[in-house]
């Protein structure tokens, strides 16, 4: 079984996308999850064996980060899995970079990720689980995307780092890494781009949101119970091979 069952879990961005498929497949597997979103209505529904919590948080504001974990740490008592995915991706080449694409790129993927960590391991009893959702980015150069593979390489830092620090309480951390994944993020870049990526990936397509949930579950549960610090890539092999 590679179930979560009676997991209280936490999905930072869980709606739509790729932490919306987080969150639902976590929920399905018998956890209680809490997703945030800043647009999703507040409200609770049974998902197979578990329970989906939408919570309207706006994830870059720490503060209201902070808010969100002291209610879930008061009706839920601990946080035993934390999944963020919330992230952005701009494209600015470097002659364009402004301060303000730095900080808005900064300050949701590797700021407020960094406190979401912080205020769950608070609470988070011996053999949590943390996956923080990567990006094949955060190796390779693709053009325009200097900030956001920068931001996502510091994620995969964050990830070894807290490895170490949280394996005496045996909690781990894993980064999963998404190649070019069929949402929103990617239907708002161009056609060419879209084209351009796709003839990189050798399976020849792009991946699905469940695709990277599958790989999200199983570092979230103890099916992975001797993986820490690492990263798993969900790319079709784009930054393999
Ligand atoms: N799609 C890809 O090709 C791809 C590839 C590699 C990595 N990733 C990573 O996967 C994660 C999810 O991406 P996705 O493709 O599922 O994109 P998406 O559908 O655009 O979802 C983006 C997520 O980030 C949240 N978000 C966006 N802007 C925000 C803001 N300003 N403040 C707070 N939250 C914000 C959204 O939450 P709301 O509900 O609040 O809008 C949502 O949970 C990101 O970390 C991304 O970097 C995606």
């Amino acid at each position: 079984m590679s179930g979560l069952s009676g997991k209280i879990a936490v999905v930072v961005g869980g709606h739509g996308g790729i932490g919306g498929a987080i969150a639902e497949r976590f929920a399905a597997e018998g956890a209680t999850v809490y997703a945030t979103s800043r647009r999703a209505d507040e409200g609770e529904v049974e998902l197979g064996a578990g329970r989906l919590r939408t919570r309207r948080v706006e994830a870059s504001d720490v503060t209201a980060l902070a808010a969100f974990f002291e209610r879930v740490g008061s009706e839920a008592g601990r946080v035993d899995v934390l999944a963020v995915n919330a992230g952005i991706a701009e494209y600015a080449t470097l002659d364009d970079i402004r301060e303000d694409h730095f900080d808005r790129t900064f300050d949701l993927n590797v700021r407020a990720l960094l406190f979401a960590a912080k205020a769950a391991t608070a609470m988070m009893p011996e053999g949590g689980a943390i996956v923080l959702v990567g990006s094949i980015a955060d190796a390779i150069g693709t053009k325009g995307y200097g900030v956001y593979g920068a931001s996502k390489a510091a994620v995969r830092s964050f990830a070894r780092t807290w490895a170490n620090e949280l394996a005496p309480r045996n909690i781990r951390v894993n980064v999963v890494a998404p190649g070019p994944t069929d949402t929103a993020m990617m239907a708002a870049t161009s056609d060419e781009m879209r084209e351009t990526l796709t003839k990189l990936i050798p399976l020849g397509r792009m991946g699905r949101a469940d695709e990277v949930a599958s790989a999200a579950l199983f570092l979230a549960s103890d099916q992975s119970s001797y993986i820490t610090g690492a990263e798993l890539p969900v790319d079709g092999g784009m930054a393999q091979v």
